[in-house]
């Protein structure tokens, strides 16, 4: 778990030291879960004040569309009932008391005349019942003849209308309206509009006449009445819609929000955690700087007198004693390599920016290990492409790459063939470098980053991390992966000198040559 393990071997367990960040079992915690859930509790509540203000605008709105039209068909009642009292009273009343000189709609020709003057009058009109009462609250006349002489049919209110008051008409129906849906389609006659109009002795019921008796007028407005519960119930349908695909963004905007939060998190933790890695390198990095430093000179001084002693024993002919001195010599030197990369890894140096041409770094590495090579029977097939400029620092660079070639070199022991490949892809200048030993073991290929891992009994196992130190501090990577036809290949990816810097850079050269 290279990710998750520091230099010393602590597992971070997904807790950061701080106070800040929690992420356990896939549920936020901390300042952004916090604010989020704030935000989540104030997105329902707005929610549901949006809700609570459509439904009570939608319920306003339609009220208002039922009072209008109620208000129209009262009028236009009310227009009726006032044209009726106006014919009765022209084409009836005056004719009437001219002939016989009393009105007494008992009489047989009197009702003929009067029913004549009402049926034309509401003629094609929506009128289901007109009555008129006399003052004894009888129905004196009616469209139903069945209720001419009746008493008791007269609604309570109708004294006002004996006084000379004009009523406001009344809305009249068997089923209460929160019912009405239950009694979908409503039959005819359902719901009826009643108005209770004075008949007086004038054409326009300007109260200067007597009352004569009272005019019941009884529209059936169903089928109106109808048209405006469902226009209700298409805004309340209507407002509950808009308000379901409202609350179905704002989920959806919610658990986007969420996973953003979760994702940004995961990357600040995973920042911290590298934080952590980076404060523990560094602070080994001092320990380590102390105990060189301690080290480096007494062990300078154990080298230089191997070497002095070998000398003398060798001058001296005492060969066991040589060997021994050229021992401890070897054995020191080998030591202070292994001081030196660890401090090379344990603080990373910061690069330079020079224009450095990569192709000459390869030239000196494989001049300084032609020997070695040669010595092993290994062949150096390389294909340049000619310059390859980057910007960075030569020294480090020579160092990353000489430890490729070498663990090349140590991998196929002898006889082999090492291939070296330069070019440019993109934006990056590539080296890949292609060897004939066994190739990279595929359970242990993960490690191989790792501080400290190695097969090798004199190795550190340091080269590999340093050389991905070094080109990552450069802004490039390293790939490892055997080739097809069997070999480790180390593939190194560096960001190419922009195009000015290697034209100059290319100039210089020719000049220098
Ligand atoms: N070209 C290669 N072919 C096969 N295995 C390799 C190759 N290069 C590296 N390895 C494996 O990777 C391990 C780690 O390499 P690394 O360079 O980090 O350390 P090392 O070579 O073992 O020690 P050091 O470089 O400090 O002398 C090696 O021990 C070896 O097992
Ligand atoms: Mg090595």
């Amino acid at each position: 778990m290279p990710d998750n393990r520091g230099v010393d071997g602590q597992v971070a367990n997904g807790q950061t030291n701080g106070k800040k960040g929690l992420f356990r079992g896939g549920r936020l915690q901390g300042d952004g879960g916090l604010s989020l859930s704030y935000a989540r509790t104030l997105s329902w509540l707005s929610l549901l004040v949006v809700l609570l203000v459509s439904l009570g605008l939608s319920f306003f709105i339609s009220n208002q569309a039922r009072q209008t039209l109620m208000e129209r068909q009262e009028g236009f009642a009310l227009l009726l009932a006032q044209n009726l009292n106006n014919q009765i009273f022209q084409r009836f009343a005056v004719p009437t008391i001219l002939a016989y000189g009393h009105i007494a709609l008992r009489q047989e020709e009197q009702h003929d005349r009067l029913d004549g003057v009402v049926r034309s009058v509401i003629e094609g009109l929506p009128v289901s019942r007109l009555r008129v009462y006399d003052f004894n609250r009888v129905v004196a006349y009616s469209t139903d003849p069945s209720e001419i002489g009746r008493k008791g049919l007269a609604p309570l209110n109708i004294g006002g209308a004996f006084q000379g008051e004009l009523l406001k008409p009344e809305t009249v129906s068997d089923i209460d309206v929160w019912k009405m849906p239950l009694h979908w389609p409503l039959k005819p006659n359902t719901v009826k509009l009643r108005v209770l109009y004075p008949l007086r002795g004038d054409a326009y019921n300007t109260g200067a006449s007597p009352v004569l008796g009272v005019l019941e007028l009884t529209q059936d407005i169903t089928a109106d009445y109808a048209q405006v519960l469902l226009f209700q119930a298409a805004i309340v349908i209507m407002c509950l819609m808009s308000s379901i695909i409202m609350f179905i963004l704002l989920i959806i905007i919610i658990h986007r929000a969420e996973r953003v939060l979760s994702l940004r998190m995961q990357k600040n933790m995973q920042l911290e955690k590298e934080l952590q890695s980076t404060e523990r390198l560094v602070s080994m990095g001092r320990v380590v700087a102390s105990i060189a430093h301690e080290i480096r000179n007494p062990l300078g001084i154990i080298r230089s007198t191997a070497e002095l002693l070998q000398r003398r024993a060798s001058s001296k002919s005492d060969k066991a004693t040589a060997m021994l001195m050229q021992a401890i010599y070897d054995e020191s030197l080998r030591l202070s390599q292994t001081v030196n990369d660890f401090l090379d890894y344990a603080r990373p140096r910061q690069p330079k920016q020079d224009p450095v041409d990569l192709e000459l770094v390869i030239g000196q590495i494989l001049a300084f290990v032609e020997g070695d090579f040669a010595r092993d029977n290994i062949v150096v097939e390389s294909h340049l492409c000619g310059h390859l400029w980057v910007l960075g620092d030569k020294d480090l660079l020579y160092r990353a790459l000489y430890n490729i070639l070498v663990n090349g070199r140590q991998a196929m022991k002898k006889d082999g063939t090492l291939i070296l490949r330069t070019f440019e892809r993109e934006d990056w200048a590539v080296v890949e470098v292609t060897d004939s030993g066994p190739g990279f073991d595929p359970d242990t290929i993960d490690k191989l980053f790792e501080p400290f891992f190695t097969t090798k009994d004199a190795g550190t196992g340091l080269g590999l991390p340093i050389v991905r130190s070094i080109i990552e501090s450069h802004g490039g990577s390293v790939h490892l992966s055997n080739a097809e036809e069997g070999g480790a290949r180390v593939e190194v990816l560096l960001p190419l000198a922009p195009v000015e810097v290697q034209e100059s850079c290319g100039a210089q050269k020719q000049l220098s040559v």
